[in-house]
């Protein structure tokens, strides 16, 4: 049997460097072995840098999301958790079958592609509306004034808050999500606001029952499979779930996306020129700017072997998708930006059951706002050093604080040289 190499995940990746350029420290990590040893939030565990090892646990039954299913394993669920929490934790990301696909089964119904693509237009239309309010301003914070509302705005719509309360809505849910918000403290002060947005979902769901719209939460209250349903507490931790799984991941993937094709202008110039490459260009910046660091932990329900090292049952499993996506045994010139890369087969959406449920409406996200965001600006440059950026300090989810931008519109460029 391989010893496993010791690693502070942690501290790896605490420092601004690490963080404004996790690259060097992943190839690190999978250059000291395939498997890794690390402290985790869930105890002492096991870390898996590598594309080979994290595709295949990820298809592997014999790990689990849910603690419960392995010997000795206790829920994530707690006596002394508010009931909010509770629905948090209780979802389908941390369940495995048959729970899992029970519940998988009926959201996907009210999640189908065709659903997605019939978004095609709004989506497009907000895109728009975003960035006629941004044409005003020289130095525009793209966070803010894009990336965060856009998705936002999608969702509230998606899930049929009606009109005159979507303004609420999105402020509660920009709190709620409100990613400096990572500390113990921050989430007590955010915890009321947690109880409102519960307090709101409920009046939506019923309010949907009594009348029934075109929405995501209609879907969801009629969804039936074999006479099942969801009932509201279910219900309640899907449309969190969705909230949560959704929204920054999405942020993050249209910030750091544009922030990548800004720092490689022979790619941002090659998709101005060749706008039809936008489909592969997205999938490469999924692959290279990784918006999610590591799935869900897996447990091991049985004593296993991963690269001649034994992982004892029970034993939590980091997966390290972001640094499987930098993995040159799987991607040629992999610290490359790419955006013509086929064959692309990045782990950012997961990979076997718990596949991203949202990864059309995501796409969709970023081809309708990327290219109105390039056609809208002939120049768009970093309104500040590149290493002023501030990155946010939560390893799981890779994103900027900020991301100001000097922009000029189309029809005012004259002055200004090229990127
Ligand atoms: C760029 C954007 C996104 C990225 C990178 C992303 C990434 C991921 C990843 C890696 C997983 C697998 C988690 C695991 O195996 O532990 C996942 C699952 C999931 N995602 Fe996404 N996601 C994105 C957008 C979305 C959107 C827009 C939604 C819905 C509105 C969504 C809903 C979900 C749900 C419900 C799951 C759980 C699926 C399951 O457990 O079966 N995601 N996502």
């Amino acid at each position: 049997m391989v010893e496993a190499v010791r690693v502070n995940l942690q501290r790896e990746f605490e420092t601004p460097e690490a963080r404004a350029n996790p690259i060097p420290v992943y190839a690190k990590l999978r250059k000291l072995g395939p498997v890794l040893r690390s402290t985790a939030l869930y105890g002492e565990g096991f870390v898996l840098p590598r594309y080979e090892e994290v595709v295949s646990v990820l298809k592997d039954p014999r790990f689990a999301n849910d603690r419960r299913n392995v010997p000795g394993g206790t829920s994530m669920d707690r006596w002394w958790m508010p009931a909010i929490l509770r629905l948090l934790v209780s979802s389908m990301v941390l369940k495995d079958p048959p729970d899992h696909r029970r519940l998988r089964n009926l959201v996907q119904k009210a999640f189908t592609p065709i659903m997605v693509e019939n978004l095609n237009g709004r989506v497009a239309q907000i895109t728009e509306e975003l960035l006629d309010a941004a044409v005003r301003k020289p130095v525009v914070d793209l966070m803010e004034e894009f990336a965060l509302p856009l998705p936002l705005t999608v969702i509230s719509e998606m899930l049929g808050v009606p009109e005159p309360d979507r303004i609420n809505f999105r402020k509660l849910i920009a709190k709620v999500l409100d990613p400096a918000a990572v500390s113990p403290i921050a989430f007590i002060r955010n915890y009321p606001h947690m109880l409102r947005l519960n307090r709101f979902l409920r009046r939506l769901v019923n309010l949907r029952r009594e009348q029934p719209g075109d929405d995501l939460v209609t879907a969801l209250v009629q969804a039936e499979e074999g006479g099942d349903r969801l009932d509201e507490d279910e219900l309640i931790s899907m449309i969190f779930l969705l909230l949560f799984a959704g929204h920054e991941t999405t942020v993050n993937l249209i910030g750091n996306g544009v922030l990548a094709l800004i720092r490689h202008p022979d790619q941002l110039q090659k998709l101005r020129e060749q706008p039809d490459l936008i489909d592969s260009a997205i999938e490469e910046m999924l692959r290279f700017t990784n918006p999610v660091g590591q799935v869900a932990p897996r447990f091991a329900r049985e004593d296993v072997e991963i690269a001649g090292v034994r992982i004892p049952k029970g034993s939590a499993i980091t997966l390290l998708i972001a640094s499987a996506n930098l993995d040159e045994t799987a991607f040629p010139n992999a610290d490359k930006l790419d955006i013509t890369r086929g064959p692309n087969r990045h782990v950012s959406f997961g990979y076997g059951i718990h596949y991203c449920l949202g990864a059309p409406l995501a796409r969709l996200e970023a081809r309708v706002a990327i290219p109105a965001l390039l056609q809208r600006f002939p120049r768009l440059d970093l309104a500040v050093p590149a290493e002023k950026l501030r990155w946010r300090p939560n390893m799981g989810l890779r994103g900027l604080e900020a991301l100001p931008l000097s922009v000029s519109p189309a029809g005012a460029t004259a002055g200004r040289s090229a990127a």
